[in-house]
């Protein structure tokens, strides 16, 4: 533990005062250590973990109040003007942003391990052709640890560093993989000579028929951008399950799996998937109105709207937005999904059921625009975010395997049966 400040909490339990540690951080509120209430009979009780610290991180900062988002102490807006992905990649790794040397070789490196084990083709087989991309991907993920599980000893660094590397370099190969073989399209196999999102767009879009594919590079960048708005989060629901599913020692691949599951849920990262859907279904302006309607009697939800910490921008939402008018200004794109969007923003930021409850457009609200613009398909959006935070997900494994664990295992409130005993069938 770095953090320390020497004040006490004082609980008062079975009129005894308990003294409570409180430790400080860089930045952010307090905490206060609450393992001592053990010694006392006691549990805490904290559903959804809203004022819970999992763990001490040096990874990414949110301040949601403030609408501040920093990766190693750089804002996110600056990451995405001036970084590219690899070098984001580099800095939630390692805690700096590489010097030009250190990103060559690092950009190399990965480059260099985009391909995936040949035989990793045929479990793509045992799905159907209309699979959902994101069970395709919990699935060949989850079976890479059949490939390297062996060679993998969670406590060598050296195992760890190279599993890192592996899994960013090959999760927009998997992903590629796992739209071609949805929509019946040959594998493309990956070229080290284009940059990480211009390789990852070549694999979605090229095929053995159009030997002279070129990926748009104003698309490239945007794609480059949406990978690095996605990197990482400091503990949401995907990470806290890669670090609970670590803490029992299982193997990254294993636990990069769980993450990929947890993420897909709708309230996480299947959120972009659902504001496609939510502007589908409301179709046009005239039906904005009566679609808020049933947001406040809580018939649906504004998808892409709300965030348990932000209660101000999301400030990625922002660098999003300010990246879709480009890319659909570049491309002459004129879509009025864009158009709804912004109307259904503008009516949640005046409207008192919104601003009372603090709910501002996350992360998820604009992506699905501008990867419907690249070309992406709606069911290809989560995916997309999954390869994104692989990153993220695998720089907060390495950080706690780098310090001693214990095993996550929260407790719980019962309030089933008392103990009693077993009736025979016919005495019932
Ligand atoms: C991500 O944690 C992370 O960091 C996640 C993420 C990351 O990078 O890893 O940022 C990625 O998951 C972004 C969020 C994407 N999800 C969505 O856009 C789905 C829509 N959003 C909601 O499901 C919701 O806002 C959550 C799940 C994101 C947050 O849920 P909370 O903190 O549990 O919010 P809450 O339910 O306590 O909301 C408070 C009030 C409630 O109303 P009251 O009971 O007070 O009357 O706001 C309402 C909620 O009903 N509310 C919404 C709403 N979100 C919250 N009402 C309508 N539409 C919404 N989207």
């Amino acid at each position: 533990m770095s953090g320390t400040t020497g004040k006490k909490a004082v609980l008062t339990l079975n009129d005894k005062n308990i003294e409570l540690p409180i430790y400080s951080g860089t930045l952010g509120p307090d905490v206060i250590d609450v393992k001592d209430v053990l010694a006392q009979d006691y549990f805490t009780f904290d559903p959804g973990f809203m004022a819970t610290s999992s763990c001490e991180s040096k990874i990414t900062f949110i301040d949601g109040d403030k609408g501040v988002l920093l990766h190693r102490g750089y804002p996110i807006a600056q990451l995405a003007e001036k970084a590219d992905y690899l070098e984001v990649c580099y800095l939630l790794l390692n805690g700096e942003l590489p010097t030009a040397a250190q990103k060559k070789e690092f950009d190399a490196l990965v480059m260099n391990h985009t391909m995936v084990h040949d035989q990793l083709r045929k479990f793509f087989e045992g799905f159907r052709r209309d699979a959902h991309p994101m069970a395709v991907m919990c699935g060949v993920v989850g079976a890479l640890s059949a490939f390297y599980h062996d060679g993998l000893d969670v406590a060598d660094p050296k195992h760890r560093e190279i599993t890192a590397i592996r899994l960013i370099a090959k999760i927009p190969t998997i992903a590629a993989m796992s739209y071609k073989y949805t929509v019946g399209q040959p594998f493309m196999y990956p070229r080290n000579d284009l940059d990480y999102a211009e390789n990852f767009l070549h694999m979605m879009f090229a095929t053995p028929a159009d030997r002279d594919y070129k990926v748009n590079p104003i698309l490239a960048k945007a794609m480059d951008r949406i990978f690095t708005l996605h990197a990482d989060h400091e503990q949401n629901a995907s990470t806290s399950t890669v670090r609970m599913a670590g803490s029992t020692g299982a193997n990254p691949y294993a636990c990069i799996a769980a993450g990929i599951a947890a993420l897909w849920g709708p309230a996480h990262g299947g959120a972009n998937e659902a504001v496609l859907k939510m502007l589908d279904e409301i179709g046009t302006i005239e039906n904005v109105a009566p679609f808020m309607e049933k947001v406040k009697t809580k018939e649906v939800k504004l998808m892409g709207f709300g965030h348990r910490v932000y209660k101000n921008f999301d400030p990625r939402a922002k660098v999003m937005k300010q990246t879709c008018d480009e890319v659909l200004e570049a491309l002459g794109i004129n879509d009025p999904q864009l158009a709804l969007a912004m109307e259904l923003e503008k009516i949640a930021l005046s409207d008192p059921y919104f601003i009372e409850r603090k709910l501002y457009p996350n992360v998820d609200f604009y992506s699905g625009i501008i990867l419907k613009a690249i070309g992406i398909p709606t069911s290809m959006f989560t995916v997309i975010f999954a390869l994104a935070r692989t990153v993220g997900w695998i720089s907060h494994w390495l950080e706690m395997h780098s310090a001693p664990y214990k095993i996550a295992r929260p407790r719980q409130l019962y309030t089933g049966p008392a103990q009693r005993d077993f009736v025979a069938v016919d005495k019932r």
